[in-house]
């Protein structure tokens, strides 16, 4: 296998390095491919809910740590909704957020300090942290002092502290990576060990790089890129270059606007209709979502039912299967039945395209629902000033 061929020889050409006495730049630039997995269980009606839930917190969250950061509040931001947000109990369903959190993620081992977990690799998030007794800081760990609280939607949180350490990702390595150990959670652990986020700095709780830019930096990309292909078999996460044999080439790349700390792209479309500037490309969401009022639209138009839930709107169907063709970067994407059919509710099929108001300015979330459909190539190009994002036809 290429990658693991590649991976031993940046281990053999470091070691070579070590030994010279008048040392090369050290440079073990290489490339990595991970098998990533998903939890198979279809997700319940209240698991949907559950999950709109958790992405609004998960949102909020952003934005928090980009205020933080910053200084400035995130434009993205709407204000209005979050402050009502804030005062209002939604229906969300039964299914506590601990049944659904994490399952429905894509996860691949990830080692820190001598410490290995399978965590989520999340493009909508930039921390990486492990549930509690998954990572245990040896003699490569460093303690910044620092302590960390992520909280979730119905009370439960994550607190713990912040190191330096170590890591290794699909057998390339980085040092200093900012890794937070939770001391405590109240998530669910069983089926996910942590969360390995991969937007972009400006949105870390941690204010630190995301491990993606720590092997940016270190020198340890073949080129600053990854690519997933969330595919029902053979999923894979590709570091440092696109995987020309997974996808239907050509990639075609749209820019980033990385203004707000995600992986955001304008001009998209579905089935005809504008999603606006507001589109984020989020590997860490189980679903397609939109604002309420637009995605009924489109529902309907296509031959659904807007089934209203509380504020959400799921879109239902019986009687036939409606079409949903996204154009992203000029690239037509028809959902297959496979990854459009999220779960039922009574007689009806549920999308996975949920409309909900999440604190976002008419944002849109790509998520598995669209993203199981194609090869998503990420490109952090010149040092992550002029990132591209590139959709093809997976093969
Ligand atoms: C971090 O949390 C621990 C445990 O609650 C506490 O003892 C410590 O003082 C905290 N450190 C900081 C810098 O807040
Ligand atoms: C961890 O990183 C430090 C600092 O670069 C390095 O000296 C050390 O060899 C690394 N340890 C391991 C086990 O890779
Ligand atoms: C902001 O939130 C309010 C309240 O939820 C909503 O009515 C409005 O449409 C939102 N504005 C935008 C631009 O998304």
């Amino acid at each position: 296998m290429r990658s693991t061929f590649l991976s031993t020889l940046a281990v053999a050409l470091a070691a070579a390095t070590a030994v010279s006495s008048t040392p090369l730049p050290e440079r073990e630039v290489s490339t990595s491919t991970l098998n990533i997995a998903k939890r198979a269980t279809p997700l319940t009606r209240d698991g949907l809910l559950s999950e709109v839930t958790r992405l609004r917190y998960k949102y909020v969250r952003n934005l928090v740590n980009y205020q933080h950061n910053t200084g400035e509040t995130n434009p993205l931001l709407n204000a209005t909704s979050t402050s009502r947000l804030a005062h209002t109990k939604r229906a969300t369903g039964t299914v506590s957020l601990q049944d659904v959190s994490n399952q429905l993620l894509w996860k691949g081992p990830f080692t820190a300090g001598s410490n290995t977990a399978q965590l989520d690799f999340d493009t909508g998030s930039s921390d990486t942290f492990f549930q509690p007794g998954k990572y245990n800081p040896g003699s490569t760990a460093k303690d910044t002092g620092r302590n960390f609280t992520v909280r979730y939607g119905d009370g439960t949180q994550a607190t713990g502290e912040i190191y330096t350490d170590n890591i290794s990702v699909g057998g390339l390595t980085a040092t200093g990576q900012a890794i937070g150990q939770a001391r405590q959670s109240t998530l669910d652990a069983s089926s996910s060990d942590g969360i390995s986020g991969m937007a972009f700095p400006s949105i870390a709780q941690f204010k630190a790089d995301p491990f993606y830019v720590s092997l940016i930096k270190q020198g340890k990309l073949d080129k600053p890129q990854f690519g997933f292909g969330l595919y029902p078999q053979g999923a894979r996460l590709d570091l440092g270059f696109f995987n020309s044999g997974s996808y239907k080439a050509p990639l075609k790349f749209t820019n980033v606007n990385k203004a707000q700390g995600f992986w955001q792209i304008s001009g998209a479309k579905l089935n005809g209709a504008s999603l606006g500037d507001n589109v984020i490309v989020d590997t860490g969401t189980t679903i397609v979502l939109g604002p309420p009022l637009q995605v009924a639209g489109i529902c309907l138009a296509a031959g659904g039912v807007p089934l209203y839930q509380g504020g959400e709107v799921l879109c239902g169907y019986a009687i036939g299967t409606p079409k949903f063709t996204f154009n992203v970067a000029g690239l037509d994407v028809t959902l297959s039945e496979q990854s459009q059919l999220l779960t039922t509710q009574g007689f009806f099929k549920i999308a996975g395209i949920v409309g909900a108001d999440i604190g976002l300015q008419n944002g849109w979330i790509l998520g598995d629902t669209f993203l199981q459909n194609v090869y998503a190539g990420f490109d952090y190009s010149a040092g992550g000033a002029n990132p591209r994002v590139g959709f093809a036809l997976k093969k």
